[in-house]
């Protein structure tokens, strides 16, 4: 991987705007696109802002150029990473839109949170190049990377992709099969869907279950994962707590009923409000401040 790279971001919303922000601070000249001119407009100043905030270099900013013409965007990228909205037939038409305009070298990413990358890429040309990373929001605080190859994706362009995120300060990790949701969105949405069940079969209320992870084995899990946690207590004890736990934990194979009919009340969460609990303007502050402090000291932590 080349020391600097040409790194082309399309799409300056939330994540986008913080990839780019990434790459700048490793010293790459990021070029960043977005079809609303105020997303394009903000991502420079987003990136200023958040750079001071953290204490970063603030010239970095000054390796990002929005452009609005997409292909002027990609045409000279070496890496081309899509962060678009969560639609399927957008980002399949927005990358058979890059591939028209990139060289025949240029490592292509999708950055989707759930959507098998194969169902993306499948209608490009040259696959081989095609690829997904899973960043985590606050791109620039979220330490992890899933890099995500198809059947088609060839090991160079993995093995490129992976230096390039280790090089930035990121921790990316190979994820060997395209399946959706990869590994961090099962395992995270396996937890939600138990979570949901506590509540819709009346064991306890929401506040609760969120307070029983925070308080128990969310305390842990920063430094140690759940595996680590089954040799650390013992392989044995594991499978004696599943065979009494799992046949009655939630294995409803769709959304629960619980959740869409929250939706259907038009009870959105922060949006509106109201989600599993009610939430006012100061708590919801609350809330993000809280999280943004705990992210930055683990960051300061790690360096
Ligand atoms: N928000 C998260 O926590 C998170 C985490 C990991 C991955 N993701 C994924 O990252 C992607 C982006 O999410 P986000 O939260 O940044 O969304 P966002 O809504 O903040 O940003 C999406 C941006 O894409 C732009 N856009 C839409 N169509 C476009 C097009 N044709 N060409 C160029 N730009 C276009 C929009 O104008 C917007 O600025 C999604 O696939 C999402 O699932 C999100």
């Amino acid at each position: 991987m080349a020391a600097k790279a040409r790194i082309a971001v399309v799409g300056a919303g939330l994540m986008g705007h913080g990839i780019a922000q990434v790459f700048a601070l490793a010293g790459h000249d990021v070029t960043i696109t977005d079809s609303v001119g105020a997303s394009l407009d903000s991502a420079k100043a987003r990136i200023r802002a958040n750079l001071a905030d953290l204490g970063d270099d603030p010239a970095a900013v000054e390796r990002v150029r929005p452009l609005a013409d997409l292909a002027a965007a990609v045409r000279d990228a070496d890496y081309v990473v899509e962060a678009v909205l969560e639609d399927l037939s957008l980002k399949r038409s927005v990358f058979v839109e890059i591939e028209r305009h990139v060289r025949p070298a240029t490592i292509l990413a999708s950055n989707t949170s759930v959507i098998p990358i194969t169902r993306i890429m499948e209608g490009l040309r040259d696959r081989s190049r095609a690829l997904g990373t899973h960043w985590w929001n606050p791109p620039y605080l979220v330490p992890l990377v899933e890099v995500i190859g198809t059947q088609w994706t060839s090991h160079p362009a993995i093995d490129w992709t992976i230096a390039l995120h280790q090089a930035a300060g990121k921790m990316p990790v190979h994820v060997r099969k395209d399946v959706p949701g990869f590994v961090g969105n099962r395992l995270q949405h396996a937890l939600w869907r138990e979570a949901i069940a506590l509540v819709e079969h009346g064991i306890c209320d929401a506040e609760t279950v969120d307070t029983v992870i925070k308080a128990s084995f969310g305390r842990r899990l920063a430094v140690l994962g759940p595996l680590e946690n089954a040799d650390l207590v013992g392989t044995d004890l594991t499978l004696a707590i599943h065979r009494t736990v799992l046949p009655d934990l939630e294995r409803r194979g769709g959304p629960s009923p619980y959740l869409e009919a929250l939706v259907a009340q038009g009870k959105l969460g922060f949006k509106s409000g109201e989600g599993f609990r009610k939430w006012s303007g100061e708590q919801q502050a609350a809330l993000r401040a809280n999280v943004l402090q705990h992210l930055k000291k683990a960051r300061a932590r790690d360096a």
